[in-house]
């Protein structure tokens, strides 16, 4: 195995966990040298959602090609790696193996380290790849199709879990909900485009669990609360949009008063909001109105780096590696795999 030492640390970074193939070259002084995302949406927007093994299939055809286009792209030859890095959880067991299998296999090729990323640690370490990155420690709210987390992060690795959704997460309540609706898969940006022509006040939906304390999240209730709204007075265009307009206000407003709860809790006024929904424009302008009034800062990712992207795999192995942690020969794909209980390369 080549010996790194010291100096700039260039990574190969590979998602395969959901519907994206995503390919990024990183490096620890230049920043992100190339980037390329292959979205699957297109493959199963006819089935109304993820179809697992239409997901592998697809990765298996579009991840080398993409690694070959993002390595020339940013004029990187193997030789130049320090290492590559791989979502190995959680995600679709199917799919995740596909950049698992792969991240080794050239590891082993290349003669340099490979390592597992998990998959909302990258998330919630992707605005650092920002010209203006969050200063540990800060709060992060993650919102994805598969997650609502509220995490206090001390730096790489040190991650305390404070609440997360007992349900679905918000993504997949805003999927559900678009669903619903008639809108098409993936729902959240539909949805969120229809909500904007929404008149305000119309209907009020719940804000589930904010009478409670704590910081734990339960979204499935608004999704019930959308089915007989819609039964109901979904009958025409502006009535749905009006019905759109509660739902996203009610998510939005939920998070924000967690979020503003654990800042209080925490006495952390940096709040990072990353994955998915975070790509969301009311969420943004209500995040950024909460971290105002708190005397704080809100950090979002760009808008491309919110949803799934290999950068902030490439950047997440970057910053494992850089710690000199090291991963074990064998590997394995976690589809449900706590960040907080083996983060980092050693599992
Ligand atoms: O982080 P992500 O790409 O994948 C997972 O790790 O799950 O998140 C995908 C989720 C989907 O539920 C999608 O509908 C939602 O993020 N999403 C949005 C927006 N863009 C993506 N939800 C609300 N507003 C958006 N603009
Ligand atoms: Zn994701």
């Amino acid at each position: 195995m080549r010996a790194h030492r010291g100096g700039a640390m260039r990574v190969l970074g590979l998602e395969s966990s959901c519907d994206e193939t995503g390919v990024a070259v990183y490096d620890s002084e230049s920043g992100l040298l190339g980037h390329a995302l292959y979205s699957q949406a297109g493959l199963h927007r006819e089935f109304g959602g993820i179809v697992p093994e239409l997901a592998s299939r697809d990765h298996v055809r579009r991840l080398l090609p993409l690694i070959r286009d993002v390595m020339d792209r940013s004029h990187t030859r193997p030789v130049d790696l320090h290492g590559i890095a791989y979502t190995a959880g959680p995600g679709l067991v199917g799919a995740l193996l596909v950049g698992v299998a792969t991240g080794r296999a050239l590891g082993f090729a290349w003669g340099i380290p490979a390592v597992p990323v998990h998959h909302m640690e990258a998330h919630l370490l992707a605005p650092l790849l920002e010209q203006e990155a969050p200063p540990f420690p800060f709060l992060a709210l993650l919102v994805s199709g598969g997650h609502t987390q509220l995490v206090r992060v001390g730096g790489v690795g040190d991650y305390e879990l404070l609440g997360e959704s007992l349900d679905d997460a918000a993504g997949e309540a805003f999927d559900k909900t678009a669903n619903l609706l008639g809108l098409g898969y993936p729902g959240g940006p539909e949805l969120s485009a229809l909500a904007e022509r929404g008149r305000p006040g119309r209907f009020q939906f719940p804000r589930p669990m904010t009478e409670r304390p704590g910081l734990d999240f339960s979204f499935s209730g608004l999704k019930t609360h959308a089915v007989n709204t819609i039964r109901a007075h979904g009958g025409n265009e502006q009535s749905r949009a009006d019905i759109a307009h509660a739902f996203v206000e009610a998510v939005v407003e939920t998070l924000a008063i967690k979020c503003r709860r654990a800042m209080q809790a925490t006495g952390l006024v940096r709040l990072v909001a990353a994955g998915g929904v975070s790509a969301n424009r009311q969420l943004r302008q209500r995040l950024l109105r909460l971290a105002e009034e708190a005397g704080g800062r809100v950090y979002f990712p760009r808008a491309e780096f919110c949803t799934d992207n290999g950068a902030m795999i490439a950047l997440a192995g970057c910053l494992h590696l850089q710690t000199g942690e090291r991963a074990p020969l064998g590997f394995g794909a976690y589809p449900r795999w706590a960040m907080t209980s083996a983060c980092g390369a050693g599992l």
